[in-house]
């Protein structure tokens, strides 16, 4: 018989490997690569990308670290500062990514001093094709090489992007690809954190988790309340929109793995009360708390809703479980997120233009979380409440809570188990 040679053999295997990964036959291995135990709670920070867009150089960036110091960001949790799109210069002749060297003449090592110097943490962005998603050099063949490269720079986080991957059955693996920048990274021999950025395409809530720390779910967000706009072949949404998608992805998020609704317009919004709800929703999702406004211009308020500590203990309470959807009517939605401690909180989230006045009785309405094994008998089990806003008291759940919820704001409210 014709003996096949090595290299047919070679040949074959991954002709039989292609087309058995085109028909979703394989399964990438399950052996935990990525650095396990970085973002146990919701990782806080800022990034450049929604309010700037393309338009960022280092003096942006440090005065940006500056403010979040000054604020009292940084102190409320907030240590990531994030560098989106368009950092990138070209690459040099061995293939190494450069900044550009006239929006960070300085160099992004030097900007990864600056910002440890004020105890905070580093992040950059990149992209799992040939570019990124502004047309930059993307990771795709250098995933290794730009992993050591951030290593040297002290980066701590790095935002994937899923652009420029290819179409239809040409498309790069999602898993492949975050598998290997998680490889690589963890070949770099520095501690980083990986953001998955494919936007909910490949269902990343079933497979992320084992490269990455947190997963975006949705499409890109933008500054409304409740709007869809269109780009052509994309959209992006606002917060209701991106809202009502996550739901039902809760059972996927918890300590170390995160559901990502993509990072906060909280600044960015036309009214306060949005603003509000935002900052409220996502601490109850257990979503990342990613700042996307000018910092250095930012108004009190909204530093009062970032900074506020009730709703970042809820966001970053230790059970790491995000809320469930309660009650639902068209105009007013009741969440619930049960928190380490054995209370809840629990947020009345007015989506309609009018104030809404709801009451809530809790001993004539069942709290049942069958996704966390968590119930509550409202009869049996009494509690304080805290309104998470203010840090008043309220009441407790033995008599019904009656509040008015003005138009797209968000009350929240803590309770915690009584000791009778
Ligand atoms: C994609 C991402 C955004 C942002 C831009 C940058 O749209 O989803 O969050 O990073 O790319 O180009």
């Amino acid at each position: 018989m014709k003996q096949i040679s090595a290299g047919w053999l070679t040949a074959l295997r991954a002709f039989a490997i292609g087309v058995a990964a085109l028909a979703g036959l394989v399964s990438f291995p399950a052996a935990a690569q990525k650095i396990e135990g970085l973002a146990l709670t919701p990782p806080m920070g800022w990034n450049s990308w929604n309010h700037y867009g393309c338009d960022i150089d280092e003096t942006l960036i440090r005065q940006t670290a500056d403010a979040i110091v000054s604020s009292g960001l940084r102190d409320a949790g907030y240590t990531y500062v994030n560098v989106d799109d368009c950092w990138h210069g070209e690459r040099d002749a061995a293939g190494n990514i450069q900044p550009d060297p006239e929006r960070f003449p300085s160099g992004m090592k030097a900007l990864g001093n600056y910002l440890h110097a004020r105890g905070l943490k580093f992040g950059i962005y990149s992209d799992a094709g040939m570019q990124t998603c502004a047309g930059r050099p993307g990771s795709q063949g250098h995933e290794y090489q730009d992993a050591r490269r951030y290593a040297e720079w002290g980066v701590d986080y790095i935002k994937y992007d899923w652009c420029n991957t290819g179409e239809g059955v040409e498309q790069r693996n999602p898993r492949e690809a975050y598998r290997t920048m998680s490889n690589a990274i963890a070949a770099s021999g520095r501690a980083m954190v990986l953001s998955v950025c494919e936007w909910g395409d490949h269902d990343p809530w079933l497979w992320a988790g084992q490269y990455g720390h947190l997963w975006r779910t949705t499409g890109d967000i933008i500054n409304c309340w409740d709007c869809t706009v269109s780009h052509g072949s994309w959209s992006s949404s606002g917060v209701l929109p991106i809202l009502d998608q996550q739901a039902k992805l809760r059972r996927y998020g918890g300590p170390d793995g995160w559901n990502d609704p993509d990072m906060m317009e909280v600044g960015n919004l036309p009214k306060l009360a949005e603003n509000r709800s935002h900052f409220a929703m996502w601490a109850m999702l257990a979503a990342p708390l990613i700042i996307g406004t000018d910092v250095p211009g930012m108004k009190p308020e909204i530093t009062a809703i970032l900074t506020n500590p009730r709703l970042i203990a809820i966001n970053q309470d230790e059970a790491g479980q995000g809320a469930m959807k309660w009650i639902a009517t068209p105009d007013w939605e009741v969440w619930a997120k049960p928190l380490a401690d054995g209370g809840w909180a629990i947020a009345i989230l007015n989506r309609s233009g009018e104030t809404q006045r709801v009451t809530l009785d809790w001993g004539a309405v069942e709290l049942k979380d069958d996704t966390f094994g968590r119930q509550t008998d409202f009869a049996q089990m009494h509690y304080t409440l805290t309104d998470a806003w203010t840090g008043s008291a309220q009441s407790d759940t033995r008599t019904p809570l009656t509040r008015d919820v003005a138009p797209h704001d968000t009350a929240v409210f803590r309770l915690r188990p009584m000791i009778l």
